[in-house]
């Protein structure tokens, strides 16, 4: 099919589009909030084109959109008076109000459920179009499936395109993110997604609202969705997002511990400290965001980064909807910065005697975060076995248990097989670190000591306020392997001439602790503690 671009302002666009939805046909529609992709509401076979085009899930109900209030009666059961006072506040605008559903309906449109969602939209050409078509317009963003909502209608364009009979293009939407949907079924109401119309705007008209818990947090495993939509992955680039809160400072350092093939996604005016960047908004003004947080995301995909760090938008007012946008489309993968003890490092060569050292500090109160532990618990994670077996074949797992030899085997055959594992499982392990840390504190613990072999290459170093670093010379080094690991001295000289030299791990550490003769490692120790020297 060719899709038919116009131009809303010009004479007879809105009248050819009206005259395409009439028939059956679809036409993306600029609203307010973001493009909408039209169907005449009552036209069940209609309808159902908008779920193919956008390979929509079939349980997923659509909005109807109305120009004025006396649409509203033949289209619900029993009108619920509330909706007049929702209408004087913030009709037309940025809100949906679910209600019991008429007849008139076709299942379609609800995917089956009793009740049905409305808005009347304020942007003069989705009311225009409305008014045109003399129908009430099904519609849901104009997006596919999955993908981050339109704000332009390029991006209607980069989606849709050959899929629909209409674009109808009116420049940028104001608002930026979907309408606020509240349910008036619930008592007291139910917030089911933020909008452009906050929960106290709500609240100032409705008294109490509650506000549905998967707002926050993802779906527990089987429970139903009180808003369909609300189970799916959503508004998700292809790249890996992830969540950062704390201040710049603490993300800058954190994205620089990166290695390349990242995009810091931030506010106005920072972009310019990273390599690769997408900004949004100014950092104190959650309407800016709001604005263009669908753009930006739709922007990552074309800097070829695969990981996308976003930073945390502020969830107040209507900075809650951008909030949820970015929980969603990072899978609600949330990384905080914000710790509340003293973030340390230890790194050092093999047998230099780093975990003796953490056991002293231990007793002092500090907990160790042993990242060879948490790579064993990361294999277990379903996002890393998926990518392992897509990456080294679906025969490493056998019966649910990984097979780490034969992974090591396949991964070690090449740096790049190499490079590929690292970048499977290391953000996961940077992940479960970060959150030990926090469990730590909750714990009592005074410090955290992250305890890695390669901490200087890892992200994690990017989290520590100092580093410490453990020597001791090469016969000492060479004695303690032989004796931890029970191999003879030609495989414990290779162990170290796998890794760099002393010099290395020094100049980048800010203490060091020398742990060669007996003794001689506990009063550093005692001595970093009293002097306050961490
Ligand atoms: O701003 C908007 O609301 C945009 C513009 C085009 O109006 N539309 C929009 O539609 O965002 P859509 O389909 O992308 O999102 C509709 C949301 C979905 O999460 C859906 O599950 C929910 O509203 N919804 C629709 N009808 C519902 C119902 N009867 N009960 C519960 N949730 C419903
Ligand atoms: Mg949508």
């Amino acid at each position: 099919m060719k899709t038919r671009y116009l131009n809303a302002e010009d004479p007879g666009a809105v009248n050819e589009a009206a005259e395409i939805l009439r028939n059956g046909g679809l036409v993306a529609v600029p609203t307010e909030t973001v493009y909408g992709l039209a169907a005449n509401a009552l036209d069940g076979k209609a309808v159902s084109r908008i779920f193919e085009a956008k390979g929509r899930p079939q349980d997923n109900p659509l909005i109807v959109h109305v120009s004025s209030l006396d649409e509203i009666p033949p289209l619900v059961s029993e009108v619920d008076p509330r909706v007049y006072d929702l209408a004087e506040a913030f009709w037309p605008g940025p809100l949906t109000v679910i209600m019991k559903k008429s007849e008139l309906i076709p299942d379609e449109v609800c995917a089956g459920l009793d009740t049905v969602a409305i808005r009347m939209p304020s942007h003069p050409v989705a009311r225009a179009v409305i008014k045109a078509s003399g129908v009430p317009l099904a519609a849901p963003s104009a997006n596919a499936s999955g993908k981050p909502s339109p704000t332009r209608a390029s991006h209607v364009r980069d989606d849709l395109d050959g899929k629909i009979e209409c674009i109808l293009d009116a420049g940028e939407c104001s608002i930026g993110v979907e309408s606020t949907v509240i349910t008036l079924v619930t008592d007291p109401p139910t917030l089911l997604r933020p909008g452009g119309v906050t929960p106290e705007e709500l609240e100032s008209v409705l008294g109490k609202i509650n506000i549905s818990h998967a707002v926050y947090e993802s779906l527990g495993e089987g429970e139903k969705a009180q808003s369909p939509g609300m189970k799916y992955k959503h508004y998700a680039p292809a790249a890996r997002v992830t969540l950062i809160k704390g201040s710049f400072d603490k993300y800058e350092k954190y994205l620089k511990a990166h290695k390349t093939g990242i995009c810091a996604v931030c506010f106005e005016g920072e972009g310019k400290h990273f390599p690769v960047s997408v900004e949004y908004g100014r950092a104190d003004d959650s309407l800016t965001q709001a604005r263009s947080i669908f753009d930006a995301l739709r922007k990552v995909d074309e800097t070829g980064c695969d990981e996308a760090f976003v930073r945390c938008p502020c969830a107040d007012g209507v900075g809650l909807a951008v909030y949820n946008r970015l929980l969603r489309s990072s899978a609600f993968r949330v990384t905080d910065l914000d710790f509340s003890i003293p973030v340390y490092g230890i790194t050092g060569q093999t047998g230099a005697g780093k975990s003796t050292v953490c056991s002293l500090f231990e007793k002092a109160g500090f907990h160790t975060v042993d990242t060879d532990l948490i790579a064993r618990e990361a294999v277990r994670n379903p996002e890393v076995i998926e990518n392992l077996k897509k990456a080294f074949g679906s025969d490493i797992f056998s019966d649910g248990e990984l097979n780490r030899r034969e992974l090591a085997r396949r991964a070690f055959e090449s740096e790049e097989k190499t490079n590929l594992l690292n970048s499977i499982t290391h953000p996961v392990i940077t992940e479960l670190a970060i959150k030990e840390i926090h469990e730590a504190a909750r714990n009592g613990a005074k410090a955290a000591l992250i305890d890695a072999p390669v901490l200087l290459e890892s992200p994690l170093a990017g989290v520590c306020d100092k580093i410490i670093c453990v020597t001791a010379d090469r016969d000492t080094r060479l004695q303690r392997i032989m004796q931890r690991d029970g191999i003879g001295i030609e495989d414990a000289e290779l162990r170290i001439k796998a890794q760099r030299g002393e010099e290395y791990y020094t100049s980048h550490s800010d203490i060091e602790i020398r742990n060669v003769k007996p003794g001689e490692a506990v009063l550093q120790v005692e001595n970093i503690l009293k002097e306050k020297l961490l």
